[in-house]
């Protein structure tokens, strides 16, 4: 009878555990870079492309471009407001850039195929309000479109859902690989040539070409999987 408690007890303690597990996702090794800014639309408040289709496990990566901006998960109904609850998605404003993209992204994982609203949370400017929003896996059968929600957008007042800026959350601040990959191949270079005994020519900068681009494949892969 002992035995047979323990048992009971360790199987109510082990599906006690599976339960609360959050449901994995497996990777599909699928990326959505997606640009927040533009250099020719809307005069830069604009995400690119601003409605994606994609699937469970897909990564969503957002590149930022000059501004501050941002990017908030929100609902169709409540533009420019962050998604009811506070566990939505926010990358925080951790990617202000004068010229270029900002050294690094933000990342999170698909997890539902339910309808993503975002939105940039910059005041300064109003980006919201101008049009700055855009949507994962829109429900094409419905009339909750992108226009709509821009139109609705509007006349609202822009909420952030933080109150420390910085603070992101349901997903990742990583290195803009092929950032990174510039810089480090312009390090080298200049390392090679102040560094090098032989000095600088042609042979020597293929060869760091090769083994680089080598090194930055190894690393997006196992970035992505
Ligand atoms: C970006 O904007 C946020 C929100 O307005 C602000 O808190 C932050 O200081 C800004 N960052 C820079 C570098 O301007």
């Amino acid at each position: 009878m002992v035995a047979y408690t323990s048992l009971a007890a360790a199987a109510a303690f082990f599906f006690g555990l599976t339960a609360a597990a959050p449901p994995t996702v497996r990777s599909t090794g699928v990326v959505h870079r997606i640009f927040a800014g533009s250099t020719v639309e809307n005069g830069g408040l604009h995400f690119e492309p601003q409605n994606v289709v994609a699937e469970i496990g897909d990564l969503i990566e957002f590149h930022f471009l000059p501004k501050n901006h941002t990017m908030v998960q929100s609902s169709f109904d409540k533009p420019c407001e962050p998604l009811a609850g506070g566990a939505g998605i926010f990358a925080g404003f951790n990617f202000a850039t004068k010229e270029g993209e900002a050294p690094n992204v933000f990342q999170f994982t698909v997890k539902d195929t339910q309808p993503f609203w975002y939105y940039c949370s910059q005041t300064a400017g109003n980006h919201c309000q101008s049009g700055m929003s855009g949507v994962i896996n829109q429900n094409f059968n419905s009339d909750k479109t992108l226009a709509k929600y821009k139109e609705m957008a509007k006349n609202t007042v822009t909420k952030q859902p933080s109150a420390d800026p910085l603070a992101s959350q349901g997903g990742w601040i990583v290195p803009n690989k092929p950032f990174a990959f510039l810089a480090f191949l312009k390090w080298e270079a200049v390392v090679g040539w102040w560094g090098g005994g032989d000095g600088w020519n042609s042979g020597d900068y293929v060869g760091i070409e090769w083994s680089d681009r080598r090194r930055a494949c190894d690393f997006g892969r196992n970035n992505l999987v």
